[in-house]
Parts: C-alpha cells; structure tokens; sequence
C-alpha cells in the first residue's frame, strides 16, 4: 500500500488515456515515434489511424470498407477487413477510411479495451508537412482532432511538423520523427500538468514545427513555443488577441514557424469552426502552458 502511494505521486501520476490519430496512415513512422514516446512518458497509448495516406481528407466520415489493396507501406496484406490491428501488437489500429472516421472508432471500439472510460486526450500527427491557415479547413489531422472535441468532448492537440516526407515506419527513424515526438510529448506533458480540463469545451491546438536537420533545430532543447493564431488578423476586423508578449495581437502561425530560430506556434482553435477561439479562450491556453510559452524575437 505505501508502495502503491508512493507510485502514485512519482512521475506516472500524470500518466493519461490517450487516443492517437493522423492522416498520413496508420504505419507512417511519425505516429509510431510519437508512441513511443509518450508510452516512454508513462502515458498509455492507443493508435487509431487510417489504413492509408488520407492527406487532405479534412472533417469527412464515412464507414470503413474491406480492402481491396494492401495498407500503406504493405502494412497490412490485400483483403484485410475493413479495420483491424497488428497482430502482435493490438494498441496499433488501422482504419480503412478517413482520418475523423479512425478517430470515432479510436474513442469507440479500440480505446475502451485498453482504457477504464473515454480517452483524456486525443492527439493528432505529428503531421508530414506543415498545417497553417486555410490548409487546416483541408487537413485530416485537424479533422480527426476537431472531431474529437465535437463529438466526444475530448481535449485535442493536432501536431504538424515541416521537415520530412511519407517513411515506413520500420524503416529508420529519421532526427525530425524524433524531434517532433519528444517536442510534442514535452507540450502535451506541460498541458497535462496544468490541470482538468486541460482545455476549455469546444477547443483545440493546432501545434506546427519548422524544419528540423542535423544542422538547425536538431535537438529539442533548440526550441521554443510560441501562442499564435491560425487565421492572419483582418486590421479593424479582427477581435483583438489574449494580451501578451507586450501585445494584443498575436503572431500568425505562419510568421512562428517562419521566424529563424527554431520556434513552434500554438494556436487556439475552436473545433465547431476549426476558425481561432477568442481572447477569453486564448487566456486559459496562455496561463495553462505559462512559462513554457515564449515571445518572438522583435
Ligand atoms: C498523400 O495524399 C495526398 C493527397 O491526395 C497527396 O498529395 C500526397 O502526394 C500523398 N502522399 C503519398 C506519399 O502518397
Ligand atoms: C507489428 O508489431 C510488431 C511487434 O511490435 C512489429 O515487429 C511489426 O513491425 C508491426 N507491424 C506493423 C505494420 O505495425
Ligand atoms: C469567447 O468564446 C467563448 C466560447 O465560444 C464564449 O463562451 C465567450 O462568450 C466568448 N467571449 C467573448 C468576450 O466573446
């Protein structure tokens, strides 16, 4: 018993359910290396994915089918029924649909046999390829986060990170797969220490990482995070922003992640509109993540 007390409060006390989507398929390296990762956290893990790449697939749901094909990467052989999981290792789940559809049957039919209730989180990505402004109406790592939010009530983190392209995931891991876990895991850490609810009703963060190579940004201590909008502020239009970095108007996710410097942006998103929360909603992300947040350089 004073064992069990102990474990309680040593680093697994922060230990979540968390639900893991993309859209870049269910075998590309980056989800598998966000696993690890986070499982190395002490957090447990179930992969719910598409059984392709369905870049693009934004918000669309529709019922999985059986394969005629084999998955991505020849992952999973032609025929294979319309979701399943590896065979030695059920946490791994492919989807044969779109990436909001794997999110629904990550939360309804693979997570309630690893979990005691509904996942705590869903976490989206890392995404290959950037995911800023307009492109989020299109991105099915944001689709399948929103999705979370909407129709399960689920705090949800999109991760998009620049640097790379589609990789098996048993081929070798490449320094951005592992950059963009650790960071993610690091971000999602910080939000978890912050207290339920991690985020308020209706939102969601979209995070993007600028390029990572073995000469700039290759280790994650290089980096810092920066809160952001996703949609350029209309002058006179817009609502101001939370107030910070000496400002009421928050850099766009575009300019972070453009800044040379290693900087990620965090933006606030509201999942009805996948448009950018309020000052009020930015507010609780910004006190939520607090020093983890920095300012851009002027
Ligand atoms: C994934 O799908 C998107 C959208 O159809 C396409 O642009 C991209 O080239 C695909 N990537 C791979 C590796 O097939
Ligand atoms: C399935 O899991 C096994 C054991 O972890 C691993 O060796 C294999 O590469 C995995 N295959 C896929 C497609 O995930
Ligand atoms: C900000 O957004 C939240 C959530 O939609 C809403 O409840 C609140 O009234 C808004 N606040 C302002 C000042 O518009």
């Amino acid at each position: 018993m004073h064992l069990n007390l102990l474990m309680g409060l040593l680093p697994f006390a922060h230990s979540l359910n968390i639900i893991s989507s993309n859209d870049d398929g269910w075998a590309e390296i980056n989800i598998r290396s966000l696993y690890n990762s986070l499982t190395s956290a002490g957090h447990s893990v179930v992969i719910s994915a598409p059984a392709d790449n369905q870049s693009g697939a934004g918000s669309l749901n529709t019922p999985p089918h059986k394969l005629i094909l084999p998955c991505e990467f020849n992952s999973c052989p032609s025929g294979s029924s319309a979701y399943g999981h590896n065979a030695s290792q059920p946490r791994f789940n492919y989807v044969h649909s779109h990436p909001a559809t794997s999110m629904q049957y990550g939360i309804n039919e693979f997570g309630p046999k690893f979990f005691d209730g509904e996942p705590h989180l869903a976490i989206t990505g890392p995404n290959v390829g950037s995911n800023l402004d307009v492109e989020i109406f299109f991105s099915g790592t944001a689709g399948a986060a929103t999705y979370a939010v909407k129709e399960a009530s689920i705090p949800a983190i999109a991760f998009s990170g620049k640097s790379g392209k589609h990789t098996a995931w048993n081929d070798h891991e490449p320094l951005h797969s592992r950059v963009y876990a650790e960071l993610s895991t690091r971000l999602t850490g910080q939000l978890i220490a912050s207290g339920t609810p991690y985020l308020p009703p209706d939102v969601w963060l979209n995070v993007n990482y600028p390029d990572v190579s073995a000469s700039s940004c290759a280790n994650p201590d290089d980096f810092h995070f920066v809160l952001s909008r996703m949609f350029p502020a209309v002058p006179l239009i817009t609502d101001d922003d939370v107030e910070t970095c000496g400002s009421k108007h928050l850099p766009s996710e575009r300019k972070v992640v453009d800044t040379s410097g290693c900087y990620a942006s965090v933006s606030v998103g509201m999942a009805s509109s996948k448009e950018d929360a309020n000052a009020t909603m930015q507010g609780v992300v910004l006190e939520k993540l607090g020093s983890f947040l920095t300012c851009l350089p002027d």
